[in-house]
């Protein structure tokens, strides 16, 4: 059940109405609600019960300590892309030991970082990144545990900007060449390889191209075993998709029903090759948890009508909400107290001087200035991807938790905007 609801005529995040958020820390906010991510998360963890499994949430898709540190406290290991993201595990209270690094351009000082605190594993996505990483294993006396992200050359039929797992992409190393390169690593004296991950694209509907990619593993995996190189962990990335609610679309697979499916093919694997004998399983999702636990507020500054097109100005933009123009993405808009009376087709634009600075598209609205309205399904890649373009402080934060609300960021002001700036002495 979704926790943004309808309630005696007004849009609410669990118990409390958006009006009253609104009302309280001004617009544009994103809103969050605790009872949705818990939830999110736990669809994971009761498939993972009694398993060997860990589920690094990938924080790219918001990195809010408030969210890093509720996931931690529910056994959540996490998924990083930087240095600062791993100093933004320590100070939410996250465990560095259940924390995993992605990413093709790991620098020196993020590896030196990640050893120090003695992370789970480097996913590591090329030759030259595990030569470096030995190097820096090696000056700080260290063996650093490695996985390679293996491109298993599946479609995984999503927005090209967010396929990952083809020949075509910047990520992984090439499944023809992963036997070569697993010798390689295994030949580096500071390097310990435990693992093997892969990560196909994001917003996948269907399972069938991660089960595809599982096999793929499952097959390197057993060839590196008659090599000798014993693998002790299976990282199948994250990707599941949620259902942002556009007419027509497909729901995505349950969290639950994709797990159950790749539990069941990694037992008869390990059953008919392994005597049965278990592999940690890790994954790497980040939309599945939070999208739906999130909604951008906003409200109507004016409405213009045009000579082809109606639109909707808002106080959030491009800025706040990148996915929209960036991808073209559908995201939901819902009035948060809806009107009677006839609806005119709207674009919901935001203020920022570009075409492009547009969260909604053709949309059916009875509104009129001063209005709420909700994105909805925004908690994933919103504000995260959000930029001070126009020089505009970014969103203010809460969550929500039955009746309660909690600041959980504030709303930036132009004077934090041009702080670390400085004129010619
Ligand atoms: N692991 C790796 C290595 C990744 O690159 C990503 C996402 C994930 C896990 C998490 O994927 P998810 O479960 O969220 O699909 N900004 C785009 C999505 C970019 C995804 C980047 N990588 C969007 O707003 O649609």
């Amino acid at each position: 059940m979704s926790h943004f609801q309808y309630q005696n005529g007004a849009l609410h995040a669990e118990r409390v109405s958006l009006s009253a958020i609104a009302a309280q820390f001004g617009s544009p906010t994103y809103v969050y609600s605790k009872a949705a991510l818990l939830e999110n998360f736990g669809a994971y963890a009761d498939a993972c019960q009694g398993r060997d499994a860990l589920v690094c949430y990938a924080m790219k898709a918001n990195s809010n300590l408030a969210i890093l540190d509720l996931l931690a406290r529910a056994g959540a290991g996490f998924d990083i892309v930087s240095g600062g993201e791993l100093l933004r595990v320590i100070a939410a209270g996250g465990d560095p030991g259940k924390t995993i690094f992605s990413g093709v351009g790991k620098t020196v000082e993020e590896m030196r970082l990640a050893l120090e605190k003695n992370i789970l594993c480097f996913n590591v996505e090329s030759i030259p990144e595990l030569h470096r990483l030995n190097e820096v294993a090696g000056s700080m006396g260290k063996r650093a545990p490695v996985s390679l992200r293996v491109n298993p050359n599946v479609d995984a039929k999503t927005h090209p900007y967010i396929a990952t797992g083809l020949k075509a992409n910047k990520f992984g190393v090439a499944f023809d060449d992963a036997l070569e390169t697993y010798r390689s690593a295994a030949a580096l004296p500071h390097l310990d390889v435990v693992g093997i991950d892969c990560h196909i694209g994001s917003q996948l509907l269907d399972d069938a191209p991660l089960l595809e990619a599982l096999d793929k593993l499952i097959e390197l995996i057993d060839t590196l075993a008659d090599e000798g190189i014993h693998l002790h962990h299976l990282d199948i990335g994250g990707g599941l998709g949620v259902n942002y609610g556009a007419e027509g679309d497909q729901p995505p697979v349950p969290v639950g029903d994709y797990l159950g499916r790749l539990f069941a093919r990694i037992d008869a694997w390990r059953a008919d090759r392994h005597g049965g004998q278990p592999i940690k399983v890790i994954f790497e999702p980040g939309r599945s948890i939070v999208a739906d636990t999130g909604v951008l507020l906003t409200r109507i500054e004016f409405l213009k009508p045009g000579v082809e097109k109606n639109f909707a100005i808002v106080d959030a933009a491009m800025n706040d909400l990148m996915r929209p123009t960036l991808y073209q993405a559908w995201m939901g808009v819902q009035p948060v107290v809806p009107r009677e009376g006839d609806k005119l087709t709207y674009d919901v634009v935001g203020p920022v001087c570009e075409s492009g600075d547009w969260l909604a598209r053709e949309r059916d609205l009875a509104v009129a200035p001063g209005d709420l309205l909700a994105i909805m399904t925004a908690g994933a890649y919103g504000m995260t991807m959000a930029s001070n373009y126009n020089t505009r402080g970014r969103a203010a934060e809460v969550m929500v938790d039955g009746d309660r609300v909690h600041l959980i960021r504030q709303r930036e002001h132009p004077a934090d905007l041009f702080a670390l700036e400085s004129m010619l002495k």
